[in-house]
């Protein structure tokens, strides 16, 4: 039996960790089996490729490298986690997948949707998010957020601009497309909750 499929994107400082931890409690609340992940990471393997990426100091690593090393995070999170539990029947609840990479490295970084698509294939192979809660939220907003919690790292320090990119990038990527749920990120904490699991209701996922 396949399990339920459910990624959270959006750019950094969306809120969407706090989203996903509240979706989980919600969800085991109600009986099910539920797997978070995170990207890039969810694996030991994964863990360390996230260290790589994020080090403020790597001042020197290229956007293809960065690329690679993305997908190859995720090709090894499908491999070992994610693949499994959907066969397995599981609810997925992944922090970011492959649409982080389109827009980041695709747009932002000016690679290529066609090129980090192709790339990111192989590692993905058969599955595909059934819903996509897409958190929007201006820049300037989502940074001075992630500035508030935490020292930032490697991506959060690129500049603004990289940052519109990325933003604008979101609405193109998510637009007009059905298995995405647009949410407003400038809201509460619980109204953007109660969308969640709404849309989750409505779409007859639960
Ligand atoms: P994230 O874990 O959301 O950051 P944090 O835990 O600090 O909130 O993501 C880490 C960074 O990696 C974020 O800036 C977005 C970036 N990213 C990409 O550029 N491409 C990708 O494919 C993924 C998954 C993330």
């Amino acid at each position: 039996m396949r399990g339920i499929f459910i990624v959270m994107e959006g750019p950094d400082g969306s809120g969407k960790s706090t989203q996903i931890e509240l979706l989980k409690e919600y969800l085991k609340e109600q009986g099910h089996e539920i797997i978070v992940t995170r990207e890039p990471g969810g694996t030991v393997i994964g863990e360390e490729i996230r260290d790589i990426i994020l080090n403020p100091s790597h001042k020197a690593m290229s956007d293809v490298t960065e690329m690679l090393l993305y997908a190859a995070s995720r090709a090894q999170l499908m491999s070992e986690v994610i693949g499994p539990a959907l066969e397995e029947g599981k609810i997925v609840i992944s922090d970011r997948f492959v649409d982080s990479s389109i827009v980041y490295q695709g747009i932002a970084r000016g690679l290529g949707i066609e090129t980090v698509s192709n790339i990111n294939e192989p590692g993905i192979g058969i599955y595909k998010p059934d819903c996509i809660f897409f958190i929007d939220i201006s820049e300037e907003e989502g940074l001075r957020r992630k500035k508030e919690q935490k020292k930032l790292d490697r991506m959060e320090q690129e500049s603004i601009d990289f940052h519109h990119m990325v933003s604008e990038g979101y609405r193109r990527v998510l637009s007009d497309r059905d298995e995405v749920v647009y949410i407003d990120g400038v809201d509460t904490v619980e109204h953007i909750q109660n969308q969640i699991r709404n849309a989750l209701h409505v779409r007859k996922f639960l």
